[in-house]
């Protein structure tokens, strides 16, 4: 089960318990997820909105002990090696940037980014109702990473994402032990404004 958000995640207004027990430890255990389980994760991204329906988020996975696990492993920057590769799959999400217009041309998908975010999401949310965690990280190296997994012309790399089971803290470390604490959050009324920004 993942650990229960500290008080530092107590909402504003009433909100589903998903949402602020939702966080994104470092520290995994040693347990193997199956096809399945990020099989799940996926098709809770497929269903995400997007504009035009276009779906452009494209996914490339694998699991800890396949040759895809450490050709993406490899392309972390090292602080986030020193933890994701014990998770138990990693996931690069990317986007496709153009979309078929009815005239049949490829054009620009301004949403292309907005969409696969809304698709990670899905994943996160899922990762947390399945009882495992999600952790995305920006940091790797983008070059290296597109040639690890192939990325066709035209598509973007957004993040790739640890998923695995939760873990010992005692696991990571030293430097990163005091951070594995769900994080606090923005007021409200900072981020949203009522009619136009203040
Ligand atoms: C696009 C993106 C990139 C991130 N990059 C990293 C990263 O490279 N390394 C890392 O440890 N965490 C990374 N994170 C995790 C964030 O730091 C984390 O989501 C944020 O602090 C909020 O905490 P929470 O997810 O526990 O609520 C990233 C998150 C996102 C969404």
């Amino acid at each position: 089960m993942n650990a229960p958000a500290k008080t530092t995640r107590l909402p504003e207004h009433p909100v589903d318990p998903q949402f602020p027990g939702r966080w994104s430890p470092r520290a995994f255990a040693d347990t193997a997820l199956a096809e399945g389980d990020v099989l799940t994760l996926l098709e809770a991204a497929r269903w995400a909105p997007s504009s035009t329906n276009v779906q452009p988020w494209r996914f490339v996975w694998a699991l800890r002990g396949e040759a895809g696990f450490d050709a993406i492993g490899t392309a972390l920057v090292p602080f986030n090696r020193d933890w994701a590769l014990r998770a138990g799959a990693l996931i690069v999400v990317a986007s496709k940037t153009t979309r078929t217009a009815s005239t049949g041309d490829e054009v620009p998908n301004g949403a292309h980014a907005f969409d696969a975010g809304s698709a990670w999401m899905s994943v996160a949310l899922q990762a947390h109702l399945s009882g495992l965690v999600a952790h995305a990280m920006g940091g790797f190296d983008h070059a290296a990473l597109a040639q690890a997994i192939a990325l066709p012309e035209g598509h973007v790399i957004h993040a790739v994402v640890a998923v695995g089971h939760q873990g010992d803290p005692a696991t990571l470390p030293e430097s990163l032990r005091a951070r594995e604490v769900p994080s606090p959050r923005m007021a409200l009324s900072d981020l949203a404004h009522r009619g136009k920004f203040s």
